[in-house]
């Protein structure tokens, strides 16, 4: 049996979605006629209390159709150094939109209102003009850390009172909602447009959201276009998304129980340097450095347990639906079984 923690985004989908979705009705979305892609539109954006939504192939689509919405070229945009929508889109802020980045760095992606502040570029035609600020939560690259819902509101703050647009990258915030008991209206209140993923712990086979007033929906409508983004019979789809909303959310928190088993082992074996925080379903790890990462990616590999390398003796592992009880104790047993 293979034991695949690479990512929450391995999952297939289980016989109940894969009837819902095949017996789903369908028309031509970009007639605005696929009853499924409408319905999932509409509950995604009443799920936040916002006004409208628009249903993508991927959370990297909605990310970037987002800095798109809120930036003119030659704009800056904050956000953390490990921030998604910055290291993993292909340079997308610089191809699509024209514009440039200044990086918080702070611990696990998190960062303060008083960051934003000190980020915003001065009022002087030498400098880019701050125009967004993009937050992310759960933090993908910080361990799966979640944020603390009074300093995103802090920085919202910040946000209105200096003409800033505030975009929340969610591909994982049904975990952080989850793990702090949150009610996701509170986050349809803080931010401009939240994209969230339902191909990551929510089990889909594909589609991200971009959630936001009617306004930015109606640009980031277009936007879709532009990027090759809208689909035709995309029920099918859609409705995996739908049976996701409605099903898949409170299982979340097995996600997290079996991530913090995985960490227990992490914390007690002697070839593991630093361990992030294991918040919610991602766990993240330094090996020493005379433990190569590729040597412990190998042990377990011969084990059927696939995690990933992320480089400067960093590995990722990651927890879903596909990752039962039996397997998590399997691999805290196997972890604590490498002997250096
Ligand atoms: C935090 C975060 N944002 C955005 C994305 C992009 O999603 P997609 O792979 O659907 O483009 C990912 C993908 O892993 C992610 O982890």
């Amino acid at each position: 049996m293979i034991i695949d923690l690479r990512s929450d985004t391995v999952t297939r989908p289980g016989k109940d979605m894969l009837d819902f979705m095949t017996s789903s009705p369908v028309g031509d979305m970009v007639l605005g006629e696929d009853p499924m892609v409408n319905e999932l539109e509409k509950k995604a954006a009443e799920m936040f209390g916002m006004e409208g939504s628009v249903f993508c192939p991927s959370g990297t689509m909605t990310n970037q159709i987002a800095v798109k919405v809120h930036t003119n070229p030659g704009d800056d945009v904050i956000c953390s150094k490990p921030a998604h929508i910055y290291q993993y889109e292909g340079g997308g802020i610089a191809f699509h939109s024209a514009a440039s980045v200044t990086l918080i760095e702070s611990s696990f992606g998190l960062f303060t209102a008083g960051d934003v502040l000190s980020s915003i570029q001065p009022d002087d035609p030498h400098k880019p003009a701050t125009s967004l600020v993009s937050a992310e939560n759960t933090v993908n690259m910080g361990g799966g850390k979640t944020w603390d819902i009074s300093e995103l509101r802090k920085i919202s703050d910040v946000c209105r009172d200096k003409g800033l647009a505030f975009h929340l990258d969610g591909a994982r915030l049904f975990n952080a909602l989850v793990k702090n008991n949150e009610n996701p209206l509170h986050y349809g209140e803080i931010f401009d447009t939240i994209s969230i993923c339902l191909s990551k712990g929510l089990g889909a086979p594909v589609g991200s959201m971009l959630i936001g007033n009617s306004e930015h929906i109606k640009r980031a409508t277009r936007l879709r276009k532009v990027m090759g983004g809208t689909m035709r019979q995309a029920g099918y789809i859609a409705a995996a998304g739908v049976y996701a909303l409605e099903n898949n959310i409170a299982r979340l928190d097995d996600d997290h129980r079996n991530a913090s088993l995985v960490a227990e082992a992490l914390n007690d074996v002697s070839w593991v340097e630093k361990l992030f925080p294991a918040e919610t379903n991602i766990i993240i790890f330094r090996t020493k450095d005379n433990v190569p990462s590729a040597r412990i990616v190998s042990e377990l590999h011969k084990l059927g347990i696939l995690v990933l390398d992320l480089g400067n003796n960093h590995i990722r592992m990651v927890t879903h639906m596909d990752i039962s009880r039996e397997m998590t104790l399997r691999v805290a047993e196997a972890v604590r079984n490498i002997k250096i």
